[in-house]
C-alpha cells in the first residue's frame, strides 16, 4: 500500500497499515549446520511442523565446512542475521559446545552439542539426543526399564549420547562392545559402563533386554553389522540409530524373529522437537503423519532402488 494513498484515507487505512505490518512481520529463522548438509532431514521435520502450526518463520539447512573455524563463522553470521537458534550435525557437535557461551549439563556430559540457541546475544548449547533416545525407548517399550539391561555396539560420538539417554530411563546394566576395545573401555570408565570384546558380541545378545547399535555399520554404503540375534531374548528391543536405510540389515533380522525395534529415525524425530518449541514457540508432536512426511522425503532421496 502507498503512502500517499493512506494519508488521504483515513482511520479505516490505518487500520489497514497495522494489518499489513503484522503481516510483514519478520519471520523467525532457524536452521540445521553440518557437512555435508544437504542430506539432512531436519528442514523437513521443522517446516512440516511449521506449516502445520502455521508459523511465521523458516529452518534451512547451512553448510560450514569441517574445521571449529568455518563452523565459528557460519555460527556467528547466523547469530548476527537474528537467527532464534541452529541445530548442529557432523561434524560440528563438539564445535558447538565449545563455541556456546553456555552449556546445559546434559551436553557437558554428552561432550556434544545439536542445538544451540541464541539468547540474549548468548549462544546456549543443548543435547536433544540424549531426550531423543530415550523417547525413542519409551515409544517402543512402555515407560519402565529400571533392572533391564542394554548392549551398545559401538563407542564413537552417538554411543556417548545412547548411554546417558540409556542411564536417564533407568537402564542398570550396560555392556558395551566396541571394534577398537580401548574406546569401549574408555567409555566405560568414564560412564561408569562394562566394556566387552567386539568378537564376543553374538553371546553377550542374550543376556540384553535392549540392543542398540551406534556404528555406522548397516548404513548405505557401509557394511552390514554382523550380529546373530538367534540368541536373542524373545521379548528383546532392537534399536538402530541407522535410518538411512529406514530397515538396515539389523532391523530386518530383529523384525524377521518378531522382536520389537526401531530404526534411527524415532530418534531423529524426538531429538528436533526442543528445538522446533524453543525457537518457533509451536507445538511439535512426532506422530504418523510426521513419519509418513520424513519417510517419503527418504524415499524420494534414495531414488528408484
Ligand atoms: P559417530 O559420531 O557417528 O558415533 P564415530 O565417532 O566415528 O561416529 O564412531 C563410529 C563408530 O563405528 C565407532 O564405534 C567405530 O569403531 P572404532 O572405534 O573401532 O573405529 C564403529 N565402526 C566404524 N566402522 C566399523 C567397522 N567396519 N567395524 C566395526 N565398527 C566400526
Amino acid at each position: 500500500m502507498e503512502r500517499a494513498s493512506v494519508k488521504q484515507a483515513g482511520r479505516s487505512d490505518e487500520k489497514q497499515i497495522m494489518t499489513d505490518d503484522t503481516h510483514h512481520k519478520a519471520p523467525t529463522l532457524a536452521g540445521v549446520i553440518g557437512w555435508p548438509v544437504a542430506h539432512s532431514l531436519s528442514p523437513v521435520i521443522h517446516n512440516f511442523w511449521a506449516a502445520r502450526a502455521g508459523v511465521n518463520g523458516y529452518y534451512i539447512p547451512v553448510a560450514a565446512q569441517p574445521s571449529y573455524a568455518d563452523f565459528a563463522r557460519v555460527a556467528d553470521g547466523l547469530r548476527a542475521a537474528g537467527f532464534a537458534g541452529l541445530n548442529v550435525t557432523l561434524p560440528h557437535k563438539e564445535h558447538a559446545l565449545a563455541y556456546a557461551d553456555e552449556a546445559s549439563p546434559t551436553a557437558v556430559a554428552a561432550g556434544a552439542a545439536n542445538m544451540l540457541t541464541f539468547v540474549g546475544g548468548r549462544a546456549v548449547a543443548d543435547n536433544s539426543d540424549v531426550a531423543g533416545f530415550a523417547a525413542a525407548l519409551k515409544e517402543q517399550g512402555g515407560g519402565n526399564f529400571s533392572g533391564k539391561s542394554a548392549l551398545m555396539l559401538g563407542a564413537g560420538g552417538a554411543a556417548r549420547g545412547v548411554a546417558l539417554a540409556l542411564k536417564s530411563v533407568g537402564v542398570a546394566d550396560i555392556v558395551i562392545v566396541n571394534r577398537t576395545y580401548e574406546k569401549a573401555e574408555a567409555l566405560a570408565d568414564e560412564f561408569s559402563l562394562s566394556a566387552e570384546q567386539w568378537d564376543h558380541r553374538d553371546v553377550l545378545v542374550a543376556s540384553a533386554d535392549i540392543v542398540i547399535n551406534t556404528t555406522n555399520l548397516g548404513m548405505t554404503g557401509s557394511p552390514p553389522l554382523g550380529l546373530d540375534l538367534g540368541g536373542a531374548k524373545a521379548d528383546a528391543i532392537i534399536a538402530d540409530i541407522v535410518y538411512a536405510p529406514l530397515e538396515t540389515p539389523l532391523l530386518k533380522a530383529a523384525r524377521a524373529r518378531g522382536l520389537p525395534a526401531f530404526s534411527g529415525l524415532s530418534m531423529l524425530m524426538h531429538q528436533a522437537a526442543p528445538g522446533f518449541r524453543q525457537w518457533f514457540g509451536a507445538s511439535a508432536e512426532v506422530d504418523d503423519a510426521l513419519r509418513m512426511a520424513v519417510e517419503a522425503a527418504l524415499t524420494k532421496r534414495a531414488g528408484p532402488q
